[in-house]
């Protein structure tokens, strides 16, 4: 039975301004108090700098970071501005980033590969909509699972890439997937890496969970198989929220 470290990372999404560092602070005193855990925290571009030097015991790191080393594309952050700001990571290929901006799977392999040239620890996320989840688990199952493989960036590997599945009718809904609907997706993204990169370094790379992850239901989540931690929206704005969900790691 592969042994691996648990991940509680939190996504704050377009919040926070330099008045939420506090939080930054509090989170990494709970990270502190955990050493059996890692522990992430996914901050706006703009308090990247401000963030790093608080957070000694977790990773802070960025929330998308485009493929291209540099160049013509207006509004964007590429990995090296992301390690400059003090980054250690970044999450690709989130819901909102493949609905709103369009994102492909090819984009987010490319942009996985980049922050990893770049030496960032890589969060990749997949997941279905409602539309597909209701046409069945096998066929969810298979769903996510292509988009993965799709995703997967060349060479992808557990020292440096975890994968987040978050169904995208759970992620701020405050509707969150059964322990068993969870199990079945992870047991088959455990198939599909396995496939993908053979025995040892598809059984070694993390799948976290997301999806309206809370302090009540984070203990269940966390003690099912397959499920390896957690990528936390809305509950990780506060230490007081995410504490609980560190705590059932
Ligand atoms: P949520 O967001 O915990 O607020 O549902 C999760 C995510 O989108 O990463």
């Amino acid at each position: 039975m592969t042994q691996r470290r648990k991940l509680i990372a939190g996504n704050w999404k377009m919040n926070g301004l330099k008045a939420q560092l506090t939080e930054v602070s509090a989170i990494d005193a709970l990270a502190a108090g955990r050493g059996d855990v890692d522990v992430a925290l996914f901050v706006p571009a703009t308090l990247i700098a401000a963030a790093a030097p608080l957070a000694p015991h977790m990773v802070i790191g960025g929330q998308d970071c485009h493929q291209a080393e540099s160049g013509a594309y207006t509004g964007n952050v590429s990995a090296a501005m992301l390690v400059e700001a003090g980054a250690r990571g970044t999450i690709v290929g989130h819901s909102e980033r493949r609905a709103y901006q369009h994102e492909s799977s090819a984009d987010v392999a490319a942009k996985a590969a980049q922050a990893h040239k770049h030496g960032l620890q890589v969060v990749l996320c997949v997941g279905e909509t409602l539309e597909t989840r209701e046409q069945g688990d096998d066929i969810a199952h298979a769903f996510v699972s292509d988009q993965l493989v799709a995703s997967l960036p060349e060479g992808a590997d557990p020292a440096w890439l975890v994968i987040a599945y978050e169904p995208v009718w759970a992620i701020g809904t405050g509707k969150v997937a059964t322990p068993a609907q969870v199990a079945a997706m992870h047991k088959a993204l455990r198939a599909t890496l396995i496939k993908m990169l053979g025995e040892p370094a598809g059984n070694a790379m993390r799948i976290l969970y997301g999806g309206s992850v809370s302090g009540d239901n984070a203990a269940d989540l966390l003690h099912t198989d397959n499920v390896d931690g957690a990528l936390v929206g809305g509950a990780s704005l506060s230490a007081a929220k995410f504490a609980p969900i560190i705590a059932a790691a």
